[in-house]
């Protein structure tokens, strides 16, 4: 596996591969790499010839009182998990490669970024699609795989694209849980065991809310019941909604023959779990 720190290592490595005609896959991470992340490798290598994996904490997408600090890095173990995933190239920027002094560009999503994730941290969605689309150019990329867990990120990256003209392919990936549910999340390891104990309530809650709005329930209720639920599980809820899959637009009902989904973030401690289901 080849790892690059600097553009023109990047781009020279990518331009030998391109001359052969190879398809590039691209992964992206912030590191602390756990089989989530493993089944976007393996999800970019069934859709291209070559993969790489960027690794980049990005500051952009923090806010001040945000955990940019005590985002858990771990470059040797992340490093050797790729290798052992097949990744071809390990894309490690530093702050400077990505953001040299002087930048003043940055790419605003509307719409799909303004509510849920995007109202509660002003600014994450400017970043991460600002350096996507940076990694999207950097790497010239043919198809790009993101996880479902982050619903919200994934509508506002592939908007972002289109958009942009921006060619390449947003590879949507199913969420990795534990055996009791949980999404997987490079946060999860803040939890207390107690905590850890009580964080799958949010995914069996969105389950049961997702599964009365099919049976045709009334939707307020549906997520007023789960709400109730995590309350009473010790989980503070921030939102547990219902939208149009790829609008991320609030529907306050079922609305047949449109794809839909209930997102939620509930807060656990000091961490702020982050799921979704689709209604079937
Ligand atoms: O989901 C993440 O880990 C990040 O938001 C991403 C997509 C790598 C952009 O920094």
């Amino acid at each position: 596996m080849l790892i690059h720190r600097d553009i023109p290592g990047l781009r020279a490595a990518l331009g030998a591969w391109r001359a052969r005609g190879a398809r590039i896959g691209l992964v992206p991470t912030m590191g602390a790499l756990h089989d989530g992340h493993l089944s976007l490798v393996a999800a970019a290598r069934a859709a291209a010839d070559v993969v790489v994996a960027s690794i980049f904490v990005n500051p952009t997408q923090f806010g001040p009182n945000e955990d940019l600090s005590r985002y858990p890095r771990d470059e040797a173990g992340d490093l050797a998990k790729l290798r052992a995933a097949g990744c071809d190239l390990a894309w490690l920027p530093t702050v400077e490669a990505m953001y040299p002094p002087g930048g003043a560009t940055a790419v605003e999503v509307r719409g799909v970024s303004e509510g849920f994730e995007g109202a509660a941290r002003p600014g994450h969605f400017r970043g991460v699609a600002t350096v996507c689309t940076k990694l999207f150019l950097q790497t010239g990329a043919d198809a790009a795989a993101f996880g479902e867990k982050d619903w919200q990120q994934l509508q506002v990256v592939r908007r972002a694209a289109r958009d942009l003209d921006i060619p390449v392919r947003i590879l949507p990936v199913p969420t990795v849980r534990e055996a009791d549910g949980l999404a997987l999340s490079s946060r999860n390891r803040f939890l207390s065991p107690g905590e850890r104990e009580r964080a799958p309530l949010l995914h069996a809650s969105l389950l049961r809310a997702a599964a009365a709005i099919a049976a045709g329930r009334d939707a307020a209720e549906a997520l007023a019941t789960g709400e109730d639920a995590l309350r009473r599980g010790g989980l503070m809820p921030d939102y547990l909604a219902l939208v149009e899959a790829e609008t991320m637009r609030p529907l306050d009902r079922a609305a047949p023959g449109t794809a839909m989904r209930i997102v939620a973030a509930a807060r656990l401690g000091t961490v702020r779990l982050l799921d979704n289901v689709a209604v079937p």
